[in-house]
């Protein structure tokens, strides 16, 4: 969700102006989803790089998502919604952790759009993380060596319940990946947009959704 700031300075206003605006947009492109075919939806809300931003943007994030998740919580279980969190939570303060945990909990039994949001998420920390767990199981005696392959890793990934991504988009002009999902996204399909977060509509997911459906995945493969 790439280009909050950007948006806020074009207006002469401070980056967590363009932060809140894009908070909004979480809201729209969320209920799009069940129109637009999207079962599974993962947001980039918070890197494990975003800690070197200054303390009062961090802290302003902070509060912003707690206030998310207050705000958002009874229309998300009401609306079907299932949400995760993915990325390591040693990290964030104990009340977030607490408000994270209890919507997790909230809207577990609902299956119509499972909406992942990434808080102090990176893809690397993640393998490493992953990897962290699975030596441990080695260690143990709990897992022979020999065994591990691909799909062992990957049951150790934050991700572990929910399938690879398809289609990645980054707003905001810039084609990088910057750490997001880089495990999971060996196959993915990319789409980078100039749009800046806060301006991206339900009109444009639509419209880069018809793009992608348009493409022809191969993995790997040769054609059919
Ligand atoms: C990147 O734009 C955006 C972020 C680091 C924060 C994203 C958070 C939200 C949209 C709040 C919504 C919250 C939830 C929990 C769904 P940037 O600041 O890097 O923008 P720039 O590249 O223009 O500086």
């Amino acid at each position: 969700m790439d280009g909050n700031g950007r948006w806020a300075q074009a207006r002469g206003k401070p980056r967590l102006f363009g932060h809140q605006a894009g908070g909004r947009r979480v809201r729209e492109i969320v209920e799009s989803c069940p129109q637009l075919g999207v079962k599974y939806l993962t947001v980039f809300a918070f890197s494990t790089e975003n800690w070197k931003r200054t303390q009062a943007e961090v802290t302003g994030l902070m509060t912003l998502f707690k206030r998310y998740i207050t705000k958002e919580a009874n229309a998300l279980r009401d609306n079907g919604v299932r949400v995760r969190f993915i990325g390591d939570r040693i990290r964030l303060e104990t009340k977030l952790v607490e408000m994270m945990d209890n919507l997790e909990k909230l809207t577990e039994h609902n299956d119509l759009v499972h909406l992942t949001i990434a808080i102090n998420y990176g893809g690397r920390d993640e393998v490493a993380r992953a990897t962290k767990r699975l030596a441990r199981e080695v260690k143990a005696g709990r897992l022979d060596p020999e065994e591990v392959d691909a799909e062992t890793l990957a049951k150790y990934l934050d991700t572990y319940v929910l399938p690879d991504p398809d289609l990645v988009i980054r707003t905001s002009g810039e084609a990088r990946i910057s750490n997001f999902l880089l495990w999971q996204s060996a196959y993915a399909e990319y789409e980078f947009v100039d749009t800046l977060w806060p301006d991206f509509t339900k009109d444009i997911f639509a419209e880069i959704l018809r793009n992608y459906a348009k493409r022809e995945r191969r993995f790997g493969a040769v054609a059919g």
